[in-house]
């Protein structure tokens, strides 16, 4: 994992965010999933071996407690365990995406949340229109699932739902495919607490805000509604 290298943002801001490790097996998921050609089964098996990371790193920030277990040698294996209960919440559509690979990905306590935000095509400006949240989520590590990050419109409306509903912001880990810089330093710097874990930051917004070279809409893409 690499720390996000923009010197925009304050070197505090930048521990907060998990690149994942640029290597060839990721570049190469990452590269089937912005190629134009690829047909919706090819996108969605690529997406889940780069969700399965991005949980993983996601999950790796959630607290631990220390814990000796016996071995079947009877010796002690000094390990870990999560404390608290972790709870996926989803900004639809695209977010869904991400549910059944943390499903497949952690054992313990685990709720599912959704926020549905609509994003305005023309104005890009976000429009909340439902949400529907566990009751103790106040007290679980909140995994937000929105795999396109662009202008973080979106992504700081749900998190005020949130943060509402009585989740502190240092509970918060944003999991998200693809940023662009300007949505990094955007959430960043609204939200002081809230750490980011990404597959790759790219550059630049399109007139139209969409992310770029991007790989178009994630939602129609693994949806196959395109
Ligand atoms: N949402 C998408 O699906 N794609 C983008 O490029 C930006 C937001």
């Amino acid at each position: 994992m690499t720390e996000f290298d923009n010197g925009d943002i304050s070197s505090t801001s930048q521990q907060r965010v998990t690149v994942l490790q640029q290597g060839n097996y990721l570049r190469s998921q990452m590269t089937t999933l912005r190629a134009f050609e690829t047909t919706t089964a090819a996108f969605c098996n690529a997406f889940e071996h780069i969700a399965t990371q991005l949980i993983t790193a996601a999950l790796d920030l959630a607290p631990t407690e220390d814990v000796d277990v016996l071995t079947p040698t009877g010796r002690t294996f000094h390990g870990v365990r999560q404390v608290k209960p972790v709870c996926g919440v989803s900004i639809l559509r695209a977010g869904a995406s991400f549910e059944h690979v943390l499903r497949k990905a952690y054992d313990g306590p685990l709720s599912f949340g959704k926020v549905l935000i609509q994003r305005d095509e023309k104005t890009s400006l976000p429009t909340y229109l439902y949400s529907n949240l566990p009751k103790n989520i106040g007290s679980s590590t909140i995994l937000i699932l929105e795999p396109m990050l662009a202008t973080g419109g979106s992504v700081s409306k749900a998190i005020e739902i949130l943060k509402e509903a009585g989740v502190s912001e240092e509970n918060m880990i944003f999991v998200n495919l693809l940023a662009a810089k300007k949505g990094v330093d955007t959430v960043l710097m609204r939200f002081p607490s809230l750490r980011l874990v990404t597959a790759a930051v790219d550059d630049e917004l399109t007139a139209s805000n969409h992310i770029a070279p991007g790989l178009g809409d994630f939602g129609d893409r693994f949806y196959g509604t395109t």
